[in-house]
C-alpha cells in the first residue's frame, strides 16, 4: 500500500493508504475528505481540486490539456494544483501530501 496524507481545510493531517492504480480522488473520498467528484472524473467539475506537495509534482503524470483548461477556471488554483481524479497513485508517490484548497 502507498501512504498518502491529506491536509484538511482546517489544517489537520489525515493519513491514509491507497492501492497502486487508484486515483487520488478515490483515496481521498475513502479517507472521508469532502471531495465531491461530481463529474465522475470527466475533468468537468474541479470539485476534486487539490494542491500537491511541490516535492512530488514531478513524479506525477503531467496533466492533459483538458485538466489544465479546467484548472484555469479555478480561482484558487496554483502551480501545484491538480484534479485528484486525474492523479493515479503509484509507488513513486509513497508519502505524498495533498492539501484541500
Ligand atoms: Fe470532476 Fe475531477 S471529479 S474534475
Amino acid at each position: 500500500m502507498i501512504a498518502l496524507t491529506f491536509i484538511t481545510r482546517d489544517g489537520d493531517a489525515v493519513r491514509t493508504e491507497a492501492a497502486s492504480g487508484e486515483t487520488l480522488l478515490q483515496a481521498g473520498q475513502r479517507a472521508g475528505q469532502p471531495m465531491e467528484g461530481t463529474c465522475g472524473g470527466q475533468m468537468a467539475c474541479a470539485t476534486c481540486h487539490v494542491l500537491i506537495d511541490p516535492a512530488f509534482l514531478d513524479r506525477l503524470m503531467p496533466p492533459l490539456a483538458e485538466e489544465e483548461d479546467m484548472l484555469d477556471l479555478v480561482p484558487e488554483a496554483t502551480r501545484s494544483s491538480r484534479l485528484a481524479c486525474q492523479v493515479r497513485v503509484t509507488s513513486e508517490l509513497d508519502g505524498l501530501t495533498a492539501r484541500l484548497p
